[in-house]
């Protein structure tokens, strides 16, 4: 099935009215008569940014900056203003995660037109989930994200203001530079050192915005992962500092430690790689060279903590099954001849979409039937992990980027509560930009 050449901003949404039901404006705008309690500015530009080893990007930004933080407390009513200076492609925001309603969702076509250099657009929506986030652009998502078109989303609890002590944010990242590729924690490409007190409560924010998953390492303490793609584990339990992480493409881990009496590390890539960007945290001198174990496990997000339970955890039967075999084949996208990504045998946007009802419990099983991973990406609603490979997994979790292996098979589910349409696909940029898109819609 050759791609039709289609561009996904040609594709206008019917999605205020399709078939017999019809969606009310406010279900795709959100109430936003209230006035903001937070207002941000986001100018997109280019910009010439130096990493810290002197290699420079020549980057396509939100306001000149890697990663500007837009930092809100749970509950706010944010509003943020989009103008795009100089990006002739023209520019969105999604806010990767977080469940917004339709409106202010960022898909170019679909739920608003591409704002082009002189233009603007103003996003408005309550902070209503705490946690770890992050926005980034939807128009050509593969090439403007990979130059630098996103930043981070945090919405801070009560409760990290009371039980956190230092909290830092990593947003792993592997950008073209004047030196060639490079892995940067921000700015910093190489090793950076932070100072912090024994016994004093650390919060890592962990994002990777990159388009593969990444494995990480945490070494000289215990730790917990607090929260998954910004959802909230319950009991976490601690992990001893040979379990190595992976997070997959445009997922977030929280990660806590309690500072020992004794530096902490933390790093890109596995053990033996050492040009990987990576922190020190020490309490009196930094070590001159920073040693890691082996790992020896690789944490499991579907045995760990307490496990969800929610509507679809405590479901008999579903009100829509849906199956997503994730493909691969060589063929025609846009003129050109390459390897295309295919959902159910075929690319965007002749992928058959998935209609659900308002209130619907819909069961989705991601088949990975293709040679790479595809971390699965559903906008507007957090999916409900329930099994995995067929069987059912010990503690159901949260995601709203699933990474599916190879030979992998993950059945999922959640409440269609969010009224419009969205857009499910895969991460890898260039996968969705050669195929792996679906649409969910409500009818
Ligand atoms: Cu983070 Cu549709 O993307
Ligand atoms: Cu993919």
């Amino acid at each position: 099935s050759a791609g039709s050449g289609h561009h996904r901003h040609e594709q206008h949404g019917a999605h205020h009215q399709t078939g017999t039901g019809t969606v009310e404006v406010a279900a795709l705008t959100g109430d936003i008569s209230a006035p903001a309690d937070v207002k941000f500015e986001l100018v997109a530009q280019q910009e010439k940014i130096p990493l810290a080893s002197g290699a420079v990007i020549d980057a396509w930004t939100y306001n000149g900056e890697i990663a500007p933080e837009l930092r809100v407390k749970h509950g706010d009513m944010v509003e943020v203003k989009l103008i795009n200076k100089d990006i002739d492609s023209g520019v969105t925001i999604h806010w990767h995660g977080y469940n917004v309603p339709n409106a202010m969702d960022g898909v170019p076509g679909m739920t608003q037109n591409v704002v082009k250099p002189g233009q603007s657009f103003t996003y408005k929506f309550r902070a209503e989930q705490e946690g770890t986030y992050w926005f980034h652009s939807h128009q050509q998502a593969s090439e403007q994200v990979v130059k630098g078109l996103f930043g981070t989303l945090i919405v801070e609890s009560k409760q990290d203001a009371e039980t956190f002590d230092e909290q830092f944010t990593v947003i792993n990242h592997r950008w073209m530079t004047s030196q060639g590729y490079k892995h940067a924690f921000g700015k910093e490409d190489g090793w950076q050192t932070k100072q912090v007190k024994p016994g004093k409560k650390v919060k890592l924010r962990i994002i990777n915005t990159h388009k593969l998953s990444q494995k990480y390492l945490l070494q000289g303490t215990d730790f917990r992962i607090m929260s998954i793609d910004g959802m909230r584990i319950q009991d976490p339990q601690p992990l001893s500092d040979q379990t190595a992480l992976r997070l997959g493409s445009g997922g977030r881990y929280d990660v806590t430690f309690t500072m020992p009496d004794r530096p902490v590390l933390f790093k890109l890539g596995d053990y033996k790689n050492t040009s990987n960007p990576g922190i020190i945290f020490y309490t009196e001198t930094p070590p001159e060279e920073p040693i890691f174990k082996a790992e020896s496990a690789e944490f499991d997000p579907s045995d760990y903590g307490n496990p969800v339970t929610n509507d679809v955890t405590a479901a008999k039967k579903f009100d829509r099954e849906f199956q997503m075999i994730l493909g691969n084949e060589m063929g025609f996208y846009n003129g050109t001849f390459h390897f295309l990504w295919t959902i159910n045998g075929e690319v965007y946007p002749r992928v058959p979409t998935f209609f659900v009802k308002e209130g619907d419990s819909v069961k989705t099983t991601f088949v990975n039937k293709s040679l790479t991973e595809h971390p699965m990406h559903l906008h507007g609603h957090h999916m409900t992990v329930l099994k995995k490979n067929g069987e059912k997994v010990k503690t159901p979790w949260l995601t709203d980027t699933l990474n599916v292996l190879p030979g992998e098979s993950y059945e999922v589910a959640f409440v269609a509560d969010n009224p419009g349409m969205w857009m499910d696909h895969c991460h890898n940029l260039d996968h969705a930009a050669t195929g792996m898109i679906l649409h969910l819609m409500y009818d």
